[in-house]
């Protein structure tokens, strides 16, 4: 299957996608980070993918943005758009026009925690379990069909930066999986339910 991956920082979780990325049958077309110092897209080219940065702070409006964004997804008929630490809102527009094909990796155990400093939050208010979710997109914030989560132990001496490190490791394992499913037709969004292997989630 052909993905372009969006990216809007270090590129951690892209990474993870790169060096899986032949067990799990996907070729990666393209990565686009809207984020031009992305230390991602170093790691894009070191890997001989093309990259595109297109600066959310050069448009105007949302709308403008995400037109952009999409003509240039659509150069490279993606059947997989793999939001892998995008950190825009995207409009309906957008959303709606890949609904279906784009998958999100959020750190934190939704439905807690959408948005912004997940970590720090999970912390502040004293939960115990934290991780990771894997949704597909639609048209509400981090709220899409999830698809699978993992979760780790919260320590009582876990800070937001170490929490993120081992919430992380569970990203880089659990996202590569979660596309295979994607590319071996073994999932769908159905009637906004997530579907694999025939099954709603
Ligand atoms: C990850 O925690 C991802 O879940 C979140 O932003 C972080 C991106 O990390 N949305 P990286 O760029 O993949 O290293």
């Amino acid at each position: 299957m052909n993905g372009v991956v969006l990216i809007s920082g270090g590129g951690s979780n892209l990474q993870s996608i790169i060096d899986n990325a032949n067990a799990i049958d996907l070729e990666i077309k393209s990565v686009i980070s809207n984020n031009p110092q992305a230390y991602g897209l170093e790691r894009a080219k070191k890997a001989n993918i093309p990259t595109h940065s297109v600066d959310h702070k050069q448009f105007n409006s949302r709308d403008e943005f995400d037109k952009t964004l999409g003509a240039i997804i659509d150069e490279y008929h993606p059947d997989i758009i793999i939001l892998a630490g995008f950190m825009r809102i995207l409009t309906k527009e957008f959303t709606n026009k890949y609904l279906g094909k784009m998958l999100n990796i959020h750190p934190s155990l939704l439905p807690k925690f959408q948005g912004l400093h997940t970590h720090q939050r999970a912390i502040d208010a004293g939960e115990k379990i934290h991780g990771v979710s894997i949704h597909f997109v639609t048209d509400e914030l981090d709220g899409g069909p999830i698809i699978a989560q993992r979760s780790i132990e919260v320590l009582d001496d876990d800070t937001a930066e170490s929490l993120a490190k081992r919430v992380l490791t569970e990203e880089h394992k659990l996202f590569p999986e979660v596309i295979s499913w994607f590319t071996k037709g073994r999932l769908h969004l159905e009637n906004n339910n997530a579907v694999l292997n025939g099954e709603i989630l």
